[in-house]
C-alpha cells in the first residue's frame, strides 16, 4: 500500500512541475512514506530520518517530510523531537502536498495535516508507475475491523471504497501502459463496497477488461471470503489461483482476544472449501506469535492449524505492542526471548510445509508470467505461477510480460526451477 501511495504522491508532485531524483543527496525535498504496523518498521524510519537530518545540515534549505501512518500516529513525537522535519502529512492528506509545499516556501513553519477523511479515495488520481509487470491499484482504504493488536484502523481511518468506473479506468490505463498484471489493494480488500457493488462483482467486472493477463488482490479478511467470491475466481482464468488467508493465531481464546471474528474450526473449514472450489490454489497466511497471554498450549494450536492447512507460505511476526490499541493494555505481555523461540518454531514448520507444497509441482507443466531476469543468473528468467510461486527457467526467445508453459524440474527452498517446454505462447 505504501508503494502505491508513494506512486500517488509522485504523480501529485510531478504534475506540479517537481522532478524526481534517484538519490537523497541530490534532492531539495525528501519525503519518507512511513509504516507503523510493527516497532521494527518505525525503527527503520527513525534511523532514516536521522541520516536525512545529516544531509539537511549540509543543505539547510532542504525540506524533510514524514508521510503516512507514522505521521498519523506519532505527529506529536515528531514535532517535539525532530525539529528538522518540516512537513507531517497523514495518509488522507496527500492532495494538500503541492499547496503545503508552496506555503512552506513563504514561511518556514512546520506544517501538519493528519486529519483522517471518511471519503478520500484519490479516485481521480492515476499514479505514475515504474515500468514493470504488476500495477498496484488501490480499490479501498481504511479498516473497520479493529483487531486488538493492530494500529491500522487508527492510522488509516474508516473503510471507504472507490467507484467501479474509476477502478476500471485505471486498470485500462495500466494495460495501455504495458502492464500485464494488476493487484487490487486495500487494507481489507474484500470489504469493498460501492453503490451496492461488492468485491466479487467488482472482480467479475475487472476480469472482463480486454488484455488483462492476471489479477491478484491483497489483503482479504477470512470473514469476508464467501462462495460467491470463490465462484468468480474459479470462473475467470485471469484471476490468479492464489489467496492470502491471514490466520494470526490457532487458539480460539487468542483469536477472540484478537477480535478476529472466526474460530480455528471455521478457518480450517474455509481453507478446505477454498481448495475444493479452486484446485491447485496457493494459500499464504500471516501469523503472530506471542500475543499477550498466549500459553504454550495455545501456541501449539497455531502449529496444529499450520500442519492441517499446510500453507504454501507464511508471513510470520512477533507480536509488537502498538500504542493506542487494546492489546497493549493487556497485563500478560510475553518476553522477547519467548516470542523469538516461538517465531523460530513457526518458521521451521513453514519451511517444511513450503517444501512439501512445492515438491508437488515437480514434473508438472505450469504457466509462468515472465517478470524479470533472475538475480543470480542473468541467462535465466524469473517469473511467477498464478499460485504465486517463483520459478527460474531458461530464456529462449521470450520476453518479460509473456506467459509461458514451464516444466518444473526441481524445488529448492522457496523457489521452483524448470525449463520452457515448447515455443508456443499461452494467450
Ligand atoms: N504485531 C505483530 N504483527 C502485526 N500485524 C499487524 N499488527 C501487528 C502487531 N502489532 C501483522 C498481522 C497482519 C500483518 C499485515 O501484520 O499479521 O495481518
Ligand atoms: Fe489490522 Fe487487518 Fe485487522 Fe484491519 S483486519 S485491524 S488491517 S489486521
Amino acid at each position: 500500500m505504501n508503494v502505491s501511495d508513494s506512486e500517488l504522491v509522485e504523480t501529485l508532485l510531478v504534475d506540479q512541475g517537481y522532478q524526481k531524483v534517484d538519490h537523497p543527496n541530490k534532492s531539495d525535498i525528501l519525503f519518507v512514506n512511513t509504516c507503523s504496523i510493527r516497532e521494527h518498521a518505525e525503527d527503520k524510519v527513525h534511523s532514516l530520518l536521522g541520516r536525512y537530518n545529516l544531509l539537511k545540515r549540509q543543505n539547510p534549505s532542504m525540506i524533510i517530510g514524514v508521510l503516512g501512518c507514522m505521521a498519523q500516529s506519532l505527529k506529536d513525537d515528531i514535532l517535539e523531537n525532530k525539529p528538522y522535519v518540516d512537513i507531517v502529512l497523514g495518509p488522507d492528506s496527500y492532495r494538500r502536498l503541492p499547496e503545503i509545499l508552496k506555503r512552506h516556501e513563504k514561511d518556514e513553519q512546520s506544517l501538519v495535516d493528519t486529519q483522517l477523511s471518511k471519503y478520500e479515495v484519490y479516485d481521480d488520481l492515476f499514479p505514475r508507475r515504474k515500468d514493470g509487470v504488476n500495477a498496484w491499484v488501490t480499490i479501498m482504504r481504511g479498516c473497520d475491523k479493529f483487531c486488538t493488536f493492530c494500529i491500522v484502523p487508527f492510522t488509516r481511518g474508516r473503510e471507504r471504497s472507490r467507484s467501479v468506473e474509476g477502478i476500471v479506468k485505471e486498470v485500462k490505463k495500466a494495460i495501455c501502459n504495458g502492464f500485464s498484471e494488476i493487484t487490487l489493494l486495500g487494507q481489507n480488500v474484500n470489504s469493498y463496497y460501492y453503490n451496492d457493488k461488492k468485491f466479487p462483482e467488482l472482480l467479475d467486472v475487472i476480469a472482463k477488461v480486454d488484455g488483462l493477463k492476471r489479477i491478484r488482490y491483497t489483503s482479504p479478511h477470512p470473514q469476508d471470503i464467501n462462495e460467491e467470491l470463490l465462484e468468480i475466481m474459479a470462473k475467470h482464468d485471469n484471476i490468479c489461483n492464489y489467496i492470502h488467508l491471514p490466520l494470526q493465531a490457532g487458539s480460539n481464546r487468542i483469536l477472540k482476544r484478537m477480535n478476529r471474528t472466526y474460530t480455528k474450526e471455521n478457518f480450517i473449514e474455509l481453507a478446505q472449501k477454498i481448495r475444493t472450489f479452486l484446485p491447485g490454489v496457493g494459500i499464504s497466511t500471516d501469523i503472530i506469535v506471542g500475543f499477550p497471554g498466549e500459553t504454550e498450549e495455545e501456541f501449539n494450536e497455531t502449529l496444529e492449524v499450520m500442519r492441517k492447512v499446510k500453507f504454501d507460505s507464511s508471513f510470520t511476526f512477533k507480536y509488537s505492542p502498538r500504542k493506542g490499541t487494546k492489546a497493549i493494555e493487556y497485563d500478560d505481555q510475553l518476553g522477547e526471548y519467548e516470542k523469538q523461540r516461538r517465531l523460530t518454531k513457526v518458521i521451521e514448520l513453514q519451511k517444511f510445509n513450503t517444501a512439501l507444497r512445492n515438491q508437488s509441482y515437480v514434473n508438472k507443466v505450469v504457466d509462468v508470467l515472465i517478470e524479470k531476469k533472475s538475480k543470480r543468473n542473468e541467462s535465466k528468467w524469473a517469473g511467477r505461477t498464478d499460485s504465486n510461486k517463483w520459478v527460474i527457467f531458461n530464456r529462449l526467445d521470450y520476453n518479460i510480460n509473456d506467459i509461458v508453459p514451464v516444466l518444473i524440474t526441481k524445488s529448492k527452498g522457496i523457489t521452483l526451477y524448470g525449463e520452457i517446454t515448447k515455443k508456443v505462447k499461452v494467450a
